[in-house]
């Protein structure tokens, strides 16, 4: 699901009160307020966020390539596996979307760079545009690093499963495990032997470093990940901590498999370049949503929705940004009942509560005050 966040126009006077007005609405920062004032003497400022400079674009194949990037000196650095908001203007309009750091901690410290490696979408807004937009100096704007997909203080063996362009994480984490006291064994997933990404350096990796195993598995050959995938590469996978990142499908099959061969839940880690999908077989859902303020209400459908579907299908226009639970634009107050947010799978409790409402489910009646 698209990951946008579409802003007013900039640059001209309607814009520029359109991006006021809009601001006031929907911001709460004092910066984000006066954003476009400031713009009139500093035409490049973006409330909250930290201009870049592209340094380099690399083509790492014929659909992800690499942006080399040199943040101002707002930037504060990075744990590996986070990831940074990208924000770029294209004609006038603002739009942003959400990139794992591909490179290490220590390059950021040495060279001032970091990297992000983005797969363009066939069909997508906005990565087809920055493949042909973005070239050496064009400027950009950041976030500051967010993300939990870190990993955590331990001495334990670790497991890493890496699908497709999942694998920037893990590149990221790799640069720096040169003093890791256990095994780690990377299995990096996919379609064909010519689609895994930075081939040659995850194998330089593995020369450098005796307790890192890279194993690069071609699907088309030997299919999904499966339990003899485990027993041949990674055998004592249940003493390890395993991280999870690549397709939506692969992490919910993965967790899947390795719920059904006793890991436990607290051994597993994962991060979703998408929106994690709803599954929701046996939970009770029926009931109704009630927008207060707006006097509408949504009986639960069948097909499940998110409460953000269901207050558009209700003509109801809330805020949203990512829709994948990353970006937090679309909390809001939630009176009574009780919802699942299916990103992270807790159930909130019965009373008045911010939630973010593109991840959340209804389970049973729910008001929310919008
Ligand atoms: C925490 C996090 C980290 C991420 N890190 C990376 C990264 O390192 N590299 C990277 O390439 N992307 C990454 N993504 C995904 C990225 O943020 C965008 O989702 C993607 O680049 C959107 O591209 P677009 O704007 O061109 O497509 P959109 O216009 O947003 O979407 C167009 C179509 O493409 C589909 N689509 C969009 N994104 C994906 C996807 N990731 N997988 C499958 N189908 C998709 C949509 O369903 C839609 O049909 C990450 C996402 C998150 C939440
Ligand atoms: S729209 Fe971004 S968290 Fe919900």
């Amino acid at each position: 699901m698209a990951n946008v966040q579409n802003l007013p126009d900039n640059g001209n006077p309607s814009g520029l009160w359109a991006s006021f007005v809009y601001a006031v609405a929907r911001t709460t920062t004092f910066a984000d307020y006066f954003e476009p004032l400031i713009q009139l003497v500093k035409p490049s400022f973006v409330a909250g966020k930290i201009p870049a400079r592209v340094v380099q674009v690399r083509h790492e194949n014929d659909h992800v390539f690499s942006l080399i990037l040199k943040p101002g000196r707002g930037f504060k650095g990075f744990t590996a596996g986070q990831y940074v908001e990208l924000c770029v203007e294209r004609d006038g309009r603002r739009f942003s979307r959400y990139f794992s750091i591909s490179s290490g901690v220590q390059q950021f410290r040495q060279q001032g760079t970091i990297e992000l490696s983005i797969r363009v979408q066939e069909k997508g807004h906005i990565t087809p545009w920055l493949r042909m937009a973005l070239t050496t100096g064009a400027k950009v704007h950041l976030g500051h690093a967010q993300g939990e997909f870190v990993l955590k203080a331990s001495d334990k063996p670790l497991l890493m499963l890496a699908g497709g362009s999942g694998i920037t994480p893990f590149r990221s984490m790799l640069a720096g495990l040169q003093d890791y006291p256990a095994a780690v064994t990377l299995l990096y997933y996919a379609q064909d032997a010519s689609a895994h990404l930075f081939k040659r350096e995850l194998l330089a990796r593995q020369a450098d470093m005796p307790h890192v195993r890279v194993v690069l598995v071609d699907t088309s050959l030997e299919g999904f990940f499966s339990q003899q995938h485990l027993d041949v590469y990674c055998p004592d996978y249940a003493a390890r901590d395993i991280y999870i990142c690549g397709p939506s499908a692969m992490i919910t099959h993965s967790r899947q498999l390795l719920a059904e061969l006793g890991v436990a839940q607290g051994n597993i880690h994962f991060e979703f370049f998408g929106p994690a999908p709803l599954q929701l077989d046996g939970i009770a859902t029926a009931g109704v949503t009630e927008f207060r303020r707006s006097g509408k209400q949504s009986i639960n459908p069948e097909q499940q929705q998110t409460l953000l579907d269901m207050a558009e299908n209700a003509g109801l226009k809330p805020a949203s940004g990512c829709r994948m639970g990353v970006c937090y634009q679309c909390i809001c107050k939630k009176e009574s009942g009780v919802v699942l947010n299916t990103k992270t799978g807790q159930y909130s409790d019965t009373g008045a509560q911010d939630v973010q409402m593109c991840v959340s489910v209804p389970v049973g009646d729910v008001v929310l005050d919008i």
